[in-house]
């Protein structure tokens, strides 16, 4: 099940989107159960969200900028196409892929946490730009897309696929909603097979990331962080998953020395 936010009723995407999945267009309703992304990060993210974009610019003393505008630039996104930002957040991918398709161009920002939705409409209302016009917000399970097969032309995933309970059937939903010959453009964490980058992305988290987000009382919501690096895929992994899902093309980049990654998989 999925809701939609803020949407625009002339916006041709809210109109197909309400006729065709799952339910008329609704305004900050809330669709939350029968997600298999677990309910306790669903009130993590939650709970984090009004601290989350103040965080993301302290902490990577405003880099994640740099590394949000190089995934949406592998997406491959171009004027008037249809897009998808899965686990989008606050936005900032969103907002990025929505100046680059135009207002020809269709976002969809989509995510399961009804706070970090309200604060990405909050955002793109607060920016004034028209050009985001082309952007509505879906409330959903990025584990059950609620598209059809073949409808996006490029998507983009910041910092959600290690979130999700199941990358493998994650994958194969991205290929499911992507067309033949577009791509796929996940950027996170980069699992190193560094010794001496987990290290240092180790001692990060528990000396920097930690004690930063404690001041916001959100300590424990951040220390899960070092977690989630150890449990997700190596980018040589992630390869091999998105290959198995039947991408044709699968290739992850390190970024910054190794911290963060980037896979492109075009279908
Ligand atoms: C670390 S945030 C990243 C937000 C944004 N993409 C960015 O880069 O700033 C991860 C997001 O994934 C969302 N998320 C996690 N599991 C999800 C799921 N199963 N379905 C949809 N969204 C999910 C969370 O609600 C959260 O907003």
């Amino acid at each position: 099940m999925a809701s939609s936010f803020s949407l625009s009723p002339t916006s041709p995407a809210a109109a197909s989107l309400s006729a065709s999945h799952r339910g008329p267009a609704t305004q900050h309703s809330s669709a939350s159960v029968g997600f298999r992304g677990s309910p306790e990060r669903q009130a993590l993210f939650s709970r984090i969200a009004p601290a989350y974009d103040n965080l993301n610019d302290l902490l990577s003393l405003g880099l994640h900028r740099v590394w949000k505008r190089m995934a949406v630039s592998w997406s491959g996104a171009k004027k008037a196409e249809r897009v998808l930002d899965l686990c989008c957040g606050s936005g900032d991918l969103a907002f990025l892929l929505s100046e680059r398709v135009g207002p020809q161009g269709e976002v969809t920002g989509f995510d399961f946490s009804k706070q970090q939705l309200l604060i990405a409409s909050a955002r793109r209302d607060l920016s004034g730009k028209t050009c985001y016009k082309n952007i509505m917000w879906v409330e959903g399970d990025a584990l059950n897309l609620p598209f059809p097969a073949y409808y996006f032309d490029a998507v983009t995933v910041g910092y959600g696929l290690r979130n999700l309970v199941d990358k493998r059937k994650a994958m194969e939903e991205i290929f499911r909603v992507l067309k033949p010959g577009s791509r796929a453009s996940i950027l996170d964490f980069n699992k190193s097979s560094n010794a001496f980058t987990t290290s240092f992305q180790e001692y990060m988290i528990d000396n920097v990331v930690v004690p930063v987000a404690s001041t916001y009382g959100l300590a424990k919501e951040y220390a899960y962080m070092k977690t989630s690096i150890q449990e997700f895929l190596t980018g040589k992994e992630l390869e091999k998953v998105a290959k198995e899902v039947g991408f044709s093309n699968a290739k992850h980049y390190e970024i910054s020395g190794g911290l963060m990654g980037n896979l492109v998989a075009t279908r």
